[in-house]
């Protein structure tokens, strides 16, 4: 498994960042600003993260996505701590994820990562996406801010 930065003349994988983020528009956009690593199984991009300035010594991870093939191996917890890593190293002071309500799986991993839970914002979903989103049989209405003091961690 290699993970490397997306290079500048490199397409970043769509179909992989689509199964974070519904909105394309949206996924242009912070690409254009953020920092794109990939990871390489085999010749095979099974996973991306985009790692983006939100405010002065903030990073966020934005989008974070393994292909459904290769999810549940291990992939995700490693993309997630090489973003750590890179954002402390990059000097940044805070470091900050966002996920679904219904997320499960999600809240767990960024959990078992070191995240702790900040604040919600409620009805973030049903007033940003049209379609309605249900997940783990929960109706997925508001998003949970979770954030990573990064001169606590070694
Ligand atoms: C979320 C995602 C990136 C995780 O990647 P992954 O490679 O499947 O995750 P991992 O295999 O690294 O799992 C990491 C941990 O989560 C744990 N986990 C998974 N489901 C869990 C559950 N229901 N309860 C508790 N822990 C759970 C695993 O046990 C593992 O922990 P461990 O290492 O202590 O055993 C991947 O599932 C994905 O791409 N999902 C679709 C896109 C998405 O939802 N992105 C995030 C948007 S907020």
């Amino acid at each position: 498994m290699e993970i490397k930065q997306l290079a500048v003349n490199d397409a970043a994988p769509m179909d992989l960042l689509l199964l974070a983020d519904p909105s394309q528009e949206m996924i242009l956009s912070y690409l254009r600003r953020g920092i794109c690593y990939i990871v390489k199984w085999e010749h095979e991009t099974v996973g991306v993260y985009v790692l983006l300035e939100t405010r002065p010594h903030t990073a966020e991870i934005v989008n974070i996505a393994v292909a459904a093939a290769h999810q549940g191996k291990g992939i995700g917890k490693t993309l997630i701590l090489h973003a750590i890593r890179l954002a402390k190293k990059l000097g940044y002071y805070t470091l900050e994820i966002g996920t679904g309500n219904s997320s499960i799986h999600q809240l767990a991993l960024y959990q078992k990562c070191g995240f702790r839970l900040n604040y919600i914002q409620h009805n973030y979903f049903s007033k940003h996406y049209k379609e309605k989103i249900m997940e783990n049989g929960i109706h997925c209405v508001d998003m949970i801010r979770l954030t990573m003091e990064l001169n606590e961690i070694s």
